[in-house]
């Protein structure tokens, strides 16, 4: 029989339901109520009244203002279905929205005054930009369902009445997009661009080209496409896509009218493997290769001896320059490894011909040709008129002056350029500013590239480091950008999970001073922009129900279980026990599940809107501790007896499929699984193999004990208990909990050589970690505790 105890009982579950749900009906939605405006604005003043959008309401403007009035009457008429007129003006009367040009110096760039009366709207603005946020701030005034797509009915159009004076604490916010590692369609970047546009980011930095695929049509080099954009992945499967440059011409036009700058990047001169795929003579030795399969840093880069290369440099920078009109192109110059430099004839006398030689900083003479490489695209640069951007390593050995650097690595990139007077953009990925990395628990949230932050711990940066204020050097930043790595944002739905609503973290952090900054208050707006974010369709991560010391769908006990919830920001959480899918109506988990009986909780985490995030389902499983199979190690070897085949293994299916040769030998640890042929860093042509090891683990008292592993698979006493069967070998993600009798229990590991998602499964420890329940943090199994 199930028995539950909570320490408190929800009030929801005293209330009848009712009376919850018809209150709701008749009253504004709860994410609609207050003032929901996101990026927090410099100043807001909020008066009594409401203004009411009407049929037939009239938007006066004239310039660059009606253009705006037109995108946001459009947009209004299709959520309301109001007939919504853009005027020249004046008026006809009563409840007009007017957009009125600012006196000369009156507002700062992209600022905006805009007030809301019962009589209608004025929004003050002296460009184009702070009439577009202008009417950006009014619409997030609006219940949020405005911004669907479609006609709503039974919504009250009303925004409170309020003075808002607004205007960004930096020009500069942006969003990186990278369609290289995987492909985006031009209408997922549309959609992606109308949200920026939404919350005020307005630059999208495009990674159109890296090693693993080149995504810009270049009419002068079309191999550049026809081989750079195909990325055979190590399943065999075919991944690839590019842009047209009339696709990105009508993007730089569909981002104008949004007031968004595109920004290209053309990565020079590492990360362009895609490039030399399909003209090999762009590498010192004329390397004949595919495109990067996997995440890491490739080592074959472009020759810095090749005039060719420079005219090859020329030449697309030509065809972008003609395409983007943007002030700036990125032309990359991170993570340029030197080992071919250092080989190649032609640039050893590159660098004897220029001097390139020691010096007095440290720099070695490849690191001095990096910089020499770097000057002369800067030139081919400012020949079509246009300023460079490069990632921080771009310092390295001298920079010309005009050159603008973007901070990833840490803060000091953006500290050592600005003290050098460079302009910086700040993008630290030490400080989260990778909107690829964990926001979440990893066991429980899909694969990304690693790293762990939160929201609330994003949203904290300020991209002002203090000593650039102590040096006077603070006006250097430029302003802010998020960065969306996407080698495993394999297609749209994971791309957007990763994205949103970090990045509206980032468009608070470019826009709001840290005075206006309130993570408490954030979080309520956001759960109205969520709903926003609903109506374009996006997929956004909403904080799953996570276990302390590492989630697991399993956990193992012997008498009772308590089994403890928690999430990354406050957001309800509700669950089942009687194997129905939970929703908004659910049991709330407030206190800890205490259970006596086998039981699946099925735990999902709600939003006002009613959104749930994704369902985990947690086996609880009441288990006598399974009994040891020996108790004691004599007669027994140290280590694990292993056997090797050799080939390529995506599936322990594959394993069993014809006649295989298998070599015996002694596993003196787990991490001999993975070391039978030494991985390296670029896994090319690398023998494959798989690998089984067997024996006994000792176990060192009776207890429950949790196991986590990026091997293929793990069996305790005959039971498959780990499978991470097909898919990326990387973060642990199906752990397990047993439990277990003091002793030696029999084990079972197998490795397969392959790359799925990415990822090479050699890029692991083998290790199979441990953690007993009461402990907090996991260990390795150590090779004492292995017997054969
Ligand atoms: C970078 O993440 N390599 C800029
Ligand atoms: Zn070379």
């Amino acid at each position: 029989m199930l028995k539950i105890f909570r320490n408190i009982l929800p009030l929801s579950a005293l209330m009848p339901a009712a009376v919850f749900f018809v209150s709701c009906t008749t009253s504004v939605k709860p994410y609609n109520e207050g003032v929901n405006v996101i990026p927090a604005p410099a100043s807001l003043e909020i008066s009594e009244g409401f203004y009411r959008l009407g049929n037939g309401t009239e938007i006066v403007a004239s310039g660059d203002a009606a253009e705006v009035a037109g995108f946001y009457a459009a947009k209004m008429k299709a959520s309301t279905g109001y007939d919504i007129r853009v005027t020249a003006g004046p008026s006809s009367g009563k409840g007009a929205i007017r957009l009125i040009c600012a006196e000369p110096g009156k507002l700062p760039s992209e600022g905006y005054v805009l007030e809301v009366t019962p009589d209608g709207v004025t929004a003050e603005a002296a460009d184009r930009n702070g009439f577009f946020y202008a009417m950006a701030s009014l619409m997030q005034l609006f219940p949020a369902e405005i911004e669907s797509r479609e006609l709503v009915r039974g919504v009250k159009w009303t925004a409170p009445c309020v003075r808002i004076a607004d205007y960004p604490r930096f020009g500069y916010r942006g969003l990186h997009l990278d369609p290289s590692r995987h492909f985006m369609s031009i209408e997922d970047v549309r959609k992606h661009i109308d949200l920026m546009a939404m919350f005020k980011l307005n630059v999208m930095h495009f990674h159109l080209t890296d090693d693993q695929g080149w995504r810009m049509e270049i009419k002068r080099y079309p191999e550049l496409t026809a081989e750079g954009s195909v990325r055979i992945e190590g399943d065999g499967s075919v991944h690839k896509g590019y842009y047209t440059q009339e696709e990105l011409r009508s993007l730089v036009e569909y981002a104008s009218e949004r007031g968004i700058v595109i920004i290209p990047e053309i990565e020079v001169p590492g990360h362009a493997l895609a490039a030399i795929s399909a003209y090999p003579e762009l590498s010192c030795f004329n390397t004949d290769i595919t495109p990067r399969i996997i995440w890491g840093v490739e080592d074959i880069v472009m020759c810095a001896g090749k005039e060719e290369v420079f005219e090859f440099v020329e030449n697309v920078v030509k065809e972008v320059a003609d395409v983007f009109p943007s002030e700036y192109i990125h032309i990359g110059g991170d993570e340029c490894p030197k080992a071919e430099w250092e080989k190649c004839p032609l640039c050893q006398a590159r660098i004897d011909r220029e001097g390139l030689r020691y010096g007095n900083d440290g720099h070695t003479p490849e690191q001095r040709l990096q910089s020499y490489f770097i000057k002369r695209v800067e030139s081919i640069v400012a020949g079509y008129g246009r300023r460079i951007i490069g990632w921080d390593e771009i310092l390295e050995g001298g920079l010309p002056a005009s050159a603008t650097v973007m901070s990833w690595r840490g803060l000091f990139g953006g500290i050592a350029a600005a003290s050098q007077g460079h302009d910086v953009i700040m993008t630290p990925s030490s400080e989260g500013l990778y909107l690829n990395f964990y926001q979440g628990d990893p066991k429980a949230e899909p694969l990304t590239i690693g790293g762990y932050f939160p929201l609330e711990t994003l949203y904290a940066y300020d991209p002002v480091p203090d000593t650039l204020v102590s040096l006077g050097k603070d006006s250097h930043i430029l302003g802010v950008q998020g960065n969306t790595w996407s080698e495993y944002m394999y297609d749209e739905d994971l791309r957007e999970y990763m994205i949103y609503p970090a990045a509206l973290a980032v468009a608070e952090i470019g826009w709001s001073r840290p005075s206006d900054k309130d993570f408490a208050d954030f979080c309520r707006r956001l759960d109205n922009a969520c709903v926003r974010l609903d109506a374009h369709g996006i997929n956004y991560h909403i904080p799953l129900p996570e276990q302390p010391y590492g989630s697991c769908d399993k956990v193992a006990f012997t008498d009772t279980a308590e089994v403890v919830f928690t999430t990354t920001r406050p957001v309800k959480m509700v669950y089942t026990i009687d194997g129905t899918m939970p929703g908004p109506g659910s049991e709330v988990y407030d206190a800890p599940i205490i259970l006596t009986e086998d039981t699946e909780i099925r735990i999902c985490s709600v939003l006002p809107s009613g959104r749930t995030s994704p369902v985990r389902t947690v086996k609880v499983v009441r288990e006598d501790c399974a009994p040891a199979a020996r108790t004691s190690t004599d007669g027994l070897s140290k280590g694990l007896e292993m056997r090797v085949t050799h080939g390529t293994f995506l599936s322990r299916n594959d394993l069993v499929r014809g006649k295989r040769t298998w070599e015996r030998r002694v596993a003196e640890s787990l991490g001999a699984l993975v070391s039978v042929v030494p991985s390296d860093n670029q896994m090319r042509d690398f023998p494959q193999y798989a690998a089984i090891a067997s024996g006994y683990v000792m176990i060192p008292e009776d207890g429950i004990y949790y196991l986590a592993s990026n091997l293929n698979d793990v069996s305790i006493d005959g039971e498959m208990v780990i499978d991470n069967d097909g898919e990326p070998k990387k973060y642990s993600r199906h752990d397990t909990s047993l439990a277990l009798a003091k002793g030696l229990h029999r084990i079972e590991a197998t490795f397969l050589g392959h790359i799925i998602g990415g990822w090479p499964s050699n890029w692991d420890s083998g290790n199979i970690m441990i953690r007993k329940s009461t402990d907090s943090t996991f260990s390795a199994i150590t090779p004492d505790m292995l017997w054969h």
